[in-house]
């Protein structure tokens, strides 16, 4: 059996992904329905090696599609995600839009693949900093019980979309040619540097990519007794995001069964050999689909914890590949 596939965003940084992964893994599709702004209407991205037609995003693009992949900003998701459903779509929606309402599944597919029900409308897709850091975190939380989480993120700039990419070039070259920088993306300057802040500050000094380390970490695994203290930082790198993960644990910590456990996990790839210089890169982790997790050690305190680094490429594993994953389990 083959589905009618809808790409919402299909011109941006995680939608031409999402195409990428549809092909690379052979997602049975039938006819894929690429949608955007009118801005890129008419352009043409290529499937298989055919050339699709981007289309305008109206009200009426859902008729006969099966399954719809959302990647353009949650006011797009509000406004045309329920239009979706009501005609029969399933929608995966990457966006924050519906990500905490309850009734709603949040999936990563190696963590919580049952909370996708029988009669989903809206599933949604976790942000791609809570989605590695569960990845490395479930395997942990069924051995040793995991209380309290610190992680510091490294984020690179394709989470921002094509824009920011293009940001980082532009001034990475104005700046070495002693240019003027110019600043459309970010409130400062990325290249060689590093912004303690993404997406916007709350009341609590906390920023909203923080809170949603807090909330979704708890939401996708089913325990609210789990902290997490987050710092999100965005840095000059273009693709993969990094995170120094300390774990607080209920049981001790052996550091030879944390790499059983890891190992043992699906979509986990530890790399870990320190004396041959080989941890988890951001460069080695673009354009895979594992999480990588690497520098494990035990605390120098306290017995029940440990520290890791964690890397993952933002749009494969961190957006794209999670949601043809979510489609996976879908139509199986
Ligand atoms: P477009 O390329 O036509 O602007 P990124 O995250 O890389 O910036 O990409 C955002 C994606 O979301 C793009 O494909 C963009 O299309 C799409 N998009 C943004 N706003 C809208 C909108 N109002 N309606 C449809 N698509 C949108």
């Amino acid at each position: 059996e083959a589905y009618n596939v809808a790409v919402v965003g299909a011109t941006g940084a995680v939608g031409r992904t999402m195409i990428a992964t549809l092909e690379e893994r052979k997602f049975p599709v039938a006819e894929l329905r690429l949608l955007a702004s009118s801005r890129s209407a008419g352009s043409e991205l290529p499937f298989h090696g055919k050339p699709v037609t981007v289309q305008e995003l109206k009200n009426d693009s859902f008729q006969d599609i099966d399954i719809a992949l959302f990647s353009a900003g949650a006011s797009t998701s509000r406004q045309f995600g329920p239009k979706a459903v009501e005609v029969g779509c399933v929608v995966i929606d990457n966006s924050s839009a519906f990500r905490m309402e309850p009734g709603i599944p949040l999936v990563v597919p190696e963590v919580n693949p049952d909370a996708i029900g029988s009669e989903p409308g809206i599933i949604a897709n976790p942000n791609c900093s809570t989605i590695q850091m569960v990845v490395a975190l479930k395997p942990l939380h069924d051995r040793f019980r995991v209380r309290r989480v610190i992680v510091s993120t490294y984020q690179s700039v394709s989470g921002s979309g094509q824009k920011a990419i293009d940001e980082l070039t532009h001034q990475s070259k104005s700046a070495l040619n002693c240019e003027p920088l110019v600043k459309n993306v970010y409130p400062h300057q990325i290249a060689f540097n590093c912004l303690p802040h993404i997406d916007t500050f709350l009341d609590n000094g906390y920023t909203k990519e923080e809170m949603k380390m807090v909330n979704e970490t708890r939401k996708i695994m089913g325990d609210d007794s789990i902290h997490v203290t987050p710092t999100t930082v965005r840095v000059p790198v273009m693709y993969s995001h990094s995170e120094s993960i300390y774990v607080e644990t209920d049981e001790e910590i052996d550091v030879a069964e944390v790499r059983r456990v890891l190992s043992a996990f699906p979509g986990v790839s530890v790399v870990d050999a320190p004396e041959k210089n080989e941890y988890p890169l951001a460069i080695d982790a673009a354009g895979r689909d594992e999480v990588m997790v690497g520098r494990i050690r035990k605390d120098l305190a306290n017995p029940k914890a440990l520290n890791l680094w964690v890397v993952a490429d933002n749009l494969r594993k961190g957006a794209a590949l999670n949601a043809v994953q979510i489609a996976e389990a879908l139509i199986r």
